[in-house]
């Protein structure tokens, strides 16, 4: 048994003032996996992770609400753990940043930082809404592209052009918040010295020059335990080599009031800027947990601890991993990560995710229709450890998990269990036929194991595809089904599919990791204890295992169809960012139509006739529209929102000449009209007594 690791690993915490989606998942699943994996080494592991609360962003998006920042936020942390729960992402903790644990850590690091004199204090001059009373982020301010003249465009670049420019240079700018064209004012501000840092952050991101002459002999996986000595991989460094070149400059971490966040002790109308506690929360997270489990914090943060800290992140917020937390925490006297795991972003079909293309796809709407550990097997098949760009591609996704999980490693338990069902009363043989066979198939684990220590989960997916082909093989070979016609050949059918059982025993235990809900399927299955990573030496004869239950099913075109439906259907909240990840704002100004677009969308007064549930929908309601004398199936996804015996007999608002959409449930023949932030809070539009079905909205 290798050396017990007391590990702790976080993933970036979703900002909590939208929905967490595929873009999100990337990182979610490869940390997950990781962890899975050392549990099942036996390691003492655990990962936090928590929900960024503050900012202006939800600030806003509570304002539109009308609720509190304090409601908005745990009514997105359910949705969030929710989300989570269902694609089997296994926190030991999920908290808040806005928590008092948090609370305690941004004002006390500040204050060590500050006696320390690693704080300046500036008067800065910013854009400010005259009419809301606020500072405007740039992401706040829109106007016309000062190179190309593009208009409504975002205060620091032009997505038309490409260029960044200072929002002093936007062209007619205006506040999105309340359409007022802002105005300079003055503030004072509060900066973290990062500057300070240089030499121990230089210092800290070169390779161990020790390790790295070592390195060529470090290629055993117990060797490569002790050899995550490298603070950030090898593709960040040239980034970081900018940065550095570019002069590290001060960092503004004050924020005026009105803002939702920390006050910043002994300052009035000042608070800490959402990045300044966000990776705190990291800490409150982990100190919250240590709290329930009678653990000790201090142990795990203190600077010469021996416990390994990990922080998976997207390659966007690097900057503020790489150079700021680590420097944060040395100035507040406090260990740094050990390392920082950076990943690529995800695009679908080779794009960027788009919400016009309706590749924008929340987990909720991937989970409305296919399993959740489909899609953990095919990030894991795509991802290694560099910062590339992963993509779902979607006709690939589909013959990929069919063709690999159900068609190779399912179907050697299918191939062997009724038989061994059937005909031994589910008992295993006393003895493998071919425990070589066996044997090649433990070996492999030690380099499969190396591979997810390195996070080269699709090289691992690679290793243990190539042992399913074998295993495959093995029963082709064998052909236990024309074994079972023969007079006399009991114990033979019995040791081949005691062998091909085995030799899923060991595949499912390498995949785990990856696909937990099927392992533990598989362990019901095969009547064993959780598999842990060296289970699978023993093999399993004489044994008696229950009945064979389908584990996984394939995945069907029209259920990729209809979840792309859905994602391009949904009321996209106005908060949700354009890209896939990164600290942006809300974007309460949506692009203008013509006259004539509008003229197009043809408005009727409808009767709901009939509401009903429909089978396997989480969020559709079917509804029956009786547009005066003519009646429609709608599908709404207001289920959320409405009993279908309260709907029965109201007039709402449809679209009436939408093309009719096929969904998996059926033919959708228009759209209600309905508003809101979504969950509880949607109210289908009602126009006033008078109104008749079948009226034209004008
Ligand atoms: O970029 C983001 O989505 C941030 N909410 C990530 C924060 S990670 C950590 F530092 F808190
Ligand atoms: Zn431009």
């Amino acid at each position: 048994m290798t050396e017990k690791r007391k590990i702790l690993v976080t993933s970036a915490l979703p900002y909590a003032n939208g929905a967490i989606h595929l873009g999100h998942l990337v990182e979610y699943i490869q940390t997950d996996v990781w962890v899975r994996f050392q549990r099942m080494r036996g390691h003492e592991i655990y990962y936090v992770c928590a929900d960024d609360a503050h900012g202006t962003p939800i600030m806003l998006r509570a304002q539109n609400e009308g609720i509190t920042p304090e409601a908005l936020i745990e009514r997105i942390a359910e949705e969030h753990q929710r989300d989570f729960a269902d694609f089997a992402i296994s926190f030991d903790n999920f908290y808040s940043t806005h928590s008092d644990e948090n609370r305690k850590f941004a004002q006390g690091i500040y204050r060590k930082l500050k006696d320390a004199g690693h704080i300046a204090v500036r008067t800065i001059k910013q854009a400010y809404d005259p009419e809301k009373e606020m500072f405007l982020p740039d992401r706040f301010i829109k106007g016309t592209c000062p190179r190309c003249g593009a208009e409504d465009q975002y205060g620091d670049n032009c997505e038309v052009c490409g260029s960044s420019y200072d929002t002093t240079d936007l062209k007619n700018p205006r506040s999105v918040v309340s359409g007022a064209t802002p105005i300079e004012k003055e503030s004072e501000h509060y900066f973290f010295k990062l500057a300070d840092f240089e030499d121990m952050l230089r210092d800290w991101l070169r390779p161990d020059q020790a390790e790295a002459i070592s390195a060529p002999r470090m290629h055993t996986l117990h060797q490569l335990q002790h050899v995550h000595t490298e603070h950030v991989q090898a593709d960040v460094v040239s980034k970081l080599e900018e940065w550095f070149e570019g002069g590290l400059q001060d960092w503004d971490i004050s924020r005026d009031a009105p803002y939702f966040g920390f006050e910043i002790p002994d300052t009035k109308d000042k608070y800490f800027y959402v990045w300044l506690d966000a990776p705190m929360g990291y800490m409150a997270s982990f100190q919250q947990l240590c709290k329930n489990k009678g653990m000790d914090f201090d142990g795990w943060w203190k600077p010469d601890s021996d416990t390994e800290l990990y922080h998976f992140i997207g390659k966007d917020i690097l900057y503020f991993h790489a150079l700021f937390w680590p420097a944060v925490l040395a100035g507040a006297g406090y260990r740094r990560p050990t390392s920082i795991f950076t990943h690529g972003f995800l695009t679908v079909d080779g794009n960027k995710m788009s919400k016009s293309r309706g590749t924008f796809i929340n987990a909720r709407t991937y989970l409305d229709h296919i399993n959740p550990e489909y899609l953990r097997y095919y990030f894991a098949a795509k991802l290694g450890n560099t910062v590339e760009d992963i993509d779902l591609n979607l006709e690939d996704f589909l013959l990929r998990v069919n063709s690999d999980l159900v068609g190779k490693v399912i179907n050697i338990a299918s191939r062997c269990a009724g038989f061994i069902s059937k005909r031994f009363d589910g008992k295993l043989a006393d003895h493998l036929p071919e425990p070589d066979l066996y044997q090649q198939f433990v070996d492999a684990g030690e380099s499969i194991a190396m591979h997810f220590e390195k996070r080269e989960y699709s090289r691992a997916v690679r290793e243990i595809m190539a042992l399913a082909d074998i295993a495959n093989q093995y029963i082709n070979d064998k052909e236990p089904w024309v074994v079972a016609k023969q007079e006399g050949s009991d114990s033979e059918l019995q040791a081949i599919c005691t062998q091909g059982l085995n030799l899923f025993y060991v595949l499912m235990g390498y995949l785990k990791p990856i696909i937990p809900a099927t392992a533990d399927k598989t362990e019901a299955f095969l009547g064993i204890e959780p598999l842990a990573w060296e289970s699978t030496r023993t093999p399993l004869t004489g044994h008696t295992i229950h009945t064979f239950k389908h584990m996984l099913t394939r995945v069907e075109q029209d259920q990729i169809e209809s979840m792309l439906v859905q994602a391009k259907e949904e009321l996209v909240p106005l908060s949700d960012t354009k890209t896939i990840s990164g600290p942006l704002a809300d974007d309460p100004i949506r692009d203008l139509i013509e006259f004539d677009d509008f003229a197009k969308v043809d408005l009727r007064v409808a009767l709901i006739a009939k509401a009903e549930h429909v089978e396997g929908a989480d969020k559709l309601l079917r509804l029956t529209l009786d547009l005066g004398g003519e009646t429609r199936n709608v599908f709404a996804g207001i289920k959320s929102a409405y009993q279908p015996e309260d709907l029965e007999g109201r007039l709402t608002v449809m679209v009436a000449n939408l093309a009719p959409r096929k969904m998996r449930f059926g033919v959708s023949e228009g759209m209600v009209l309905a508003a809101g932030p979504g969950g509880k809070e949607l109210w289908i539009l009602s126009p006033d007594t008078g109104a008749k079905p079948g009226m034209r909205i004008k």
